[in-house]
């Protein structure tokens, strides 16, 4: 049989979380991998995208996203963050932000430029950057703390490095990188005149009021950052597909072509019910931080005491768990299928999270994002976990 697949696709496999997913579904056990809230999201913005369709806003919309969703995405980040993106300029709305990951990585790397990534990372980023041809070069979070070392982060650069992928808060560990952690990504960005390409999805999910920092808004990085956010995860809306990249002009130029000739344009009535999901009063923000917090606190003390070995997320809606004490024997997809299988709870197993062999093989990841029933379900099967 001829192979008529590109090169590029080579060593590129398809997404283990959605296949956990699958499992979960097969095997009747609580969906504890994916991402993906299991409430339903602010009624408010249910009416608005039921609205916005009854209303006619059902065909193409400007490629680059509605204008007045452009302008609220500009004010709300200027609003939160102190910073203001030009929406006639340097706004495009995307499908998602796993499309404004493809878009950056395609509109600046060139075939053969280094792009570092922090691991463990987001399933997205490494195939992305295969799309554009580009190499991955890895800098690792080690646990328990999982802070960016900057002397293992200042190696990892060269002059052949065009941009680092930053993903804060983090998925997988639930880590926000702080001021000290930003500042070295800048300084050494700037060093190198490479760009940085963030992921900010969780921006609004960070706990015990720590504070979210773009790392756009540091001294030299406004011109050199593509600030990539999304509506999916704070919005409990994953399905609808709704992503922004925020760039200078000439980067917003690259990526808006991009996108025209790819997607067109992101859900139009979505887009509508956006501008309403952006202008949700602060209390509503608020509050889902606080549930989100118990949420935290609750499978931190599940996981924990079933015998795992964690730290309490300081954002995001995941938990890394360390199962190497526990006395199984076999490696994360062995246990992963364990718990599936004969717990019913479906996780991520820890090593598809890294690109470098043997990492992650005692390790899980838990996703939070859920009713208190879900949690319930855990509890009772975690007792489940007695024949290692
Ligand atoms: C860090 C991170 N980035 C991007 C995505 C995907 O975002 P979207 O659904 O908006 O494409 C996810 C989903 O889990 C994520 O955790």
């Amino acid at each position: 049989m001829i192979d008529f697949t590109a090169n590029r696709l080579q060593g590129i496999e398809t997404s283990a979380i959605r296949t956990m997913t699958r499992l979960a579904i097969q095997h009747g056990a609580v969906n504890m991998a994916q991402g993906l809230p299991d409430f339903e999201p602010h009624p408010a913005i249910l009416e608005a995208a039921c609205q916005a369709i009854r209303a006619g806003h059902n065909q193409y919309s400007i490629t680059w996203g509605l204008p007045e969703l452009r302008e609220a995405i500009a004010h709300t980040f200027q609003r939160l963050y102190n910073y203001r993106y030009d929406p006639e300029t340097q706004i495009t709305v995307t499908c998602g932000v796993s499309e404004g990951i493809v878009l950056a990585l395609l509109s600046t790397v060139n075939p053969g430029d280094e792009v570092i990534v922090i691991e463990p990372m987001h399933e997205n980023y490494v195939p992305a950057i295969a799309f554009a041809q580009g190499k991955p070069v890895f800098v690792r979070l080690d646990p328990p703390a999982y802070r960016l070392d900057p002397e293992t982060l200042a190696a990892a650069f060269s002059e052949k490095t065009k941009a680092i992928i930053v993903n804060t808060p983090h998925n997988p560990t639930g880590r926000v990188l702080d001021a000290e952690e930003l500042g070295a990504i800048a300084q050494l960005c700037q060093k190198h005149n490479a760009i940085a390409i963030t992921d900010e999805i969780y921006d609004r999910l960070t706990f015990d009021a720590r504070p979210h920092i773009p790392l756009a808004t540091l001294e030299g990085m406004g011109d050199r950052t593509l600030t990539i956010g999304g509506l999916g995860k704070t919005l409990a809306v994953t399905g609808w597909r709704l992503g922004y990249v925020c760039a200078s002009a000439a980067l917003t130029d690259a990526v808006r072509k991009l996108h025209d000739f790819t997607t067109i344009c992101a859900p139009t009535p979505l887009q509508h019910a956006a501008v309403t999901a952006l202008g949700l009063p602060d209390d509503f923000f608020a509050e889902q931080r606080r549930e989100y917090e118990v949420r935290r606190d609750r499978i931190f003390k599940l996981v924990q005491s079933a015998g795992f070995v964690a730290q309490p997320p300081q954002g995001a809606y995941y938990l890394m768990s360390d199962f190497g004490q526990m006395g199984f024997e076999g490696d994360d997809w062995a246990f992963t299928k364990y718990m599936t299988e004969t717990v019913g709870i479906a996780v991520v197993p820890g090593s598809t999270f890294y690109a470098t062999p043997g990492l992650g093989q005692t390790e899980v990841r838990w996703a939070f994002a859920k009713r208190p029933e879900t949690f319930d379900a855990v509890e009772e099967r975690l007792q489940n976990i007695t024949t290692l």
